[in-house]
Order: C-alpha cells, then sequence, then structure tokens
C-alpha cells in the first residue's frame, strides 16, 4: 500500500464548503490586502496562543526578518543561531543587515544547544552579539529556560523562529511567545497553513508590534510617510480568511500528530527496533519529547545510521520520507561567506546525515502507519 508524507487533500475535502464560504467573504469586503480580514484573524491567532499582539505577514521567512527588524537588530549586530534548520533561520538574519554566528544542537532534540550557545557567547566576536534566535525545530520548543537564563545574563534579544511549532508549549507557555518577538509560518505544509505563503509575528511588547506593524508597510505609520526603510511585507485577505477557518481545528489535529507519534513509538518499541540514542548503532533512534514540554509533531523524526538506504527502500515500496536538512546551513554554498567549514558542527553535520523524516499528518490512517513500521522492520531486519 502506498503511504504519502503528506495528504493535504485528506484536510481540504471535509473543510471545503467552509473555506469557499470564507473566501467569498473576502470577496464580498473586497479587502484583499490586510484589512478586516486579516485583522479578525491577527485577534483570533493572538488570543489562541495567549500573547498580546499578532501581526500577519507574507510568508515566514518575512515574518522572521521583520521580527529582527522591529527588535532594532541590523547592521554591526550578531545573532547566534543553529546550523540545522531550514536556510531562512540564517538567511533571515542575512537580510536584516546582521551577521549569524552559528552554534551546534543537541543530538537528542536537534534544537540549538544552550552549552553550545554559552561556549559562543563566553569567546570574543568582531561584531557584538546582541540577541539569540533559537528555533523549535520539527514541532518542539527549543530550550527555553536556558535561553531566557542566557539573555538576561549577557543582555540579548531573544527572537524565536517559530515556524514549525504551532501549538507547542514550552512550560505551560504557548510557543511565539516565548522569547521577545517570534515567527510563525503558515507554508501549506505546516501545522497550521495557508493556500499559498504567509506568516505571523507574535510579541507580548506593544512597541515591538507597532514597528513590526510599520515595517510590514514600507516603514509607514501616517499612509505616505515614510519614517523608516521597511518593506512590502503584507498578509492578504484571502490567506488570512483561510487560515481563520482553519484556527477552529488545529488544537484537534495537534492532538492527531501526537496520537501518531506515540502510536509509532508503542510500534517501533514493540518491535525492539528503538534503541536509546542519542545516536543510533544497528536499529533507529525515536525522537523524544522533553518532559514538561508539548510537542506538536509537524515532523516525526527517527535517527538511522543508513538512512539513506532506509530512504531508498522506503521509496521502492511507494512510502514516502523526507530529509529535513540534508546539508547543515555552514555548509551551505550561498552561506560561504560567514567563513564556516566542515567539522565546525558536528552534532549538525552527524544529524544531516542520520535523521529522516516519516508520514504524520492528522489524517494519516493507522493501516498506513503500520505499513511505514512493517517496512522499517523488514529494512532493518
Ligand atoms: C524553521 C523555519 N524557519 C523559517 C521558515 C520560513 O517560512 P516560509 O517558508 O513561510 O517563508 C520555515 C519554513 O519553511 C521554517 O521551517
Amino acid at each position: 500500500m502506498p503511504v504519502p508524507m503528506l495528504d493535504l487533500k485528506r484536510q481540504y475535502l471535509p473543510l471545503h464548503e467552509e473555506l469557499l464560504q470564507a473566501l467569498d467573504h473576502v470577496l464580498q469586503t473586497q479587502q484583499f490586502i490586510l484589512g478586516e480580514p486579516v485583522a479578525v484573524f491577527e485577534r483570533a491567532a493572538a488570543a489562541e496562543l495567549g500573547v498580546s499582539h499578532a501581526i500577519g505577514c507574507s510568508s515566514g521567512t518575512d515574518a522572521l526578518w521583520l521580527a529582527l527588524a522591529a527588535a532594532g537588530i541590523g547592521q554591526g549586530d550578531a545573532v547566534v543561531t543553529t546550523p540545522f534548520s531550514f536556510f531562512a533561520s540564517v538567511s533571515a538574519i542575512l537580510r536584516a543587515g546582521a551577521t549569524p554566528v552559528l552554534a551546534d544542537i543537541a543530538p537528542s532534540t536537534f534544537n540549538l544547544s544552550p552549552n553550545a550557545v554559552e561556549t559562543v557567547l563566553s569567546a570574543p566576536h568582531p561584531t557584538p552579539i546582541k540577541a539569540i534566535l533559537p528555533v523549535d525545530l520539527y514541532g518542539q520548543c527549543a530550550d527555553w529556560n536556558a535561553f531566557a537564563r542566557l539573555g538576561n545574563a549577557h543582555n540579548l534579544k531573544l527572537i524565536e523562529d517559530a515556524a514549525q511549532a504551532w501549538g507547542a508549549e514550552w512550560d505551560g507557555v504557548s510557543a511565539g511567545g516565548l522569547g521577545d518577538i517570534a515567527a510563525f509560518s503558515f507554508y501549506p505544509t505546516k501545522n497550521l497553513s495557508a493556500a499559498g505563503d504567509a506568516g505571523i509575528v507574535t510579541t507580548n511588547s506593544d512597541e515591538l508590534a507597532e514597528r513590526s506593524k510599520m515595517l510590514r508597510q514600507h516603514g509607514m505609520r501616517r499612509r505616505y510617510h515614510h519614517d523608516e526603510l521597511g518593506w512590502n511585507a503584507r498578509l492578504d485577505g484571502f490567506q488570512a480568511a483561510i487560515l481563520q477557518v482553519k484556527l477552529k481545528y488545529i488544537e484537534g489535529w495537534n492532538g492527531a500528530r501526537r496520537a501518531i507519534a506515540k502510536r509509532y513509538h508503542v510500534l517501533f518499541r514493540a518491535l525492539g527496533l528503538a534503541e536509546s540514542g542519542p545516536y543510533p548503532f544497528h536499529g533507529i533512534v525515536l525522537p523524544q519529547e522533553v518532559p514538561g514540554s508539548k510537542h506538536v509533531w509537524h515532523q516525526y523524526v527517527i535517527r538511522t545510521a543508513r538512512r539513506d538506504a532506509l530512504r531508498e527502500f522506503l521509496a521502492s515500496r511507494q512510502i514516502g520520507s523526507e530529509i529535513y536538512y540534508p546539508v547543515p546551513l555552514h555548509l551551505q554554498e550561498a552561506l560561504k561567506p560567514l567563513g564556516y567549514k566542515e567539522g565546525d558542527f558536528p552534532e549538525s553535520e552527524r544529524a544531516a546525515r542520520e535523521v529522516l523524516a516519516l508520514p504524520i499528518f492528522p489524517e494519516l490512517r493507522q493501516d498506513e502507519q503500520q505499513t511505514v513500521v512493517d517496512a522499517i522492520a523488514e529494512f532493518l531486519s
């Protein structure tokens, strides 16, 4: 039986009528960019996350850039982040005019390691470090207690890349409210997804919210009076309307993802395939939920020594899988000018060789999940 990595139609079909009505409402208002449909979604999103402000924008990448720019990070500033993330986590820092400084990940969570950040902070840097940008990777929050402590101790801004983590929590606080300012992506494959590019900035600071709104509209507070160099990073009404509909369902969808992750754990353990980790030997290492946090399983990522062969084997059975991410950011061609080289971040480089994301989406059926697990068991036998 083929098993897709993701099947967005299964989410769309039951919502078909509701989504069409929401889109029709936007057509009725004729407010296509910002306006009422966006304002309604921004209020609902902020309430859902328990933050004071949500500022809709054109993508997760733009949300990250806005968050950095609103926080005053720019030329002459350095920002510490992870090499094991989507490209935008680093490129947004460069777009903001600042310098990315990388620190390695913790092998058990794949998230930025506070110890590695501490080491970076204790070394001299030609460009002063002004912020830390942890990523809540795969739907699990980074170690925000540690980053809050480091932020306070070194007087740094905390910028949260929550692109993959809608609904995740750390110590009872939702992703999006863990740093000074955060960025979400609503790219169609995300847990909460638009029908195109869309994103949001969230913050509890009135000042940062105000600056984000100004910067997403060409630095304009008063019409055609430009106080600063901003950009066009606005959210459109159709995307906001779709997201507003999906907000009603996201908690249930994340609950379904959690149930699927739990079931993978149970099935793999029952077959004796799970190793204790953090590194794999002959079997697989299962992803872990950090105690006290809530993982929303944007991805279910195993580690295995024979990753590429396993992926090929699954593909031969028409079972989807994906590698997030095959090349750590310090080894990306476009980021060569940062001056890093192979061997600089061994945990990220090892993760890039060993990680494999398995199918996980709310509508994934149990028989499909069983097919995935059986195929992996066959490969490992
Ligand atoms: C961790 C991370 N940061 C930033 C982004 C950028 O979001 P977008 O694709 O909406 O620009 C993404 C999404 O792809 C992401 O996964």
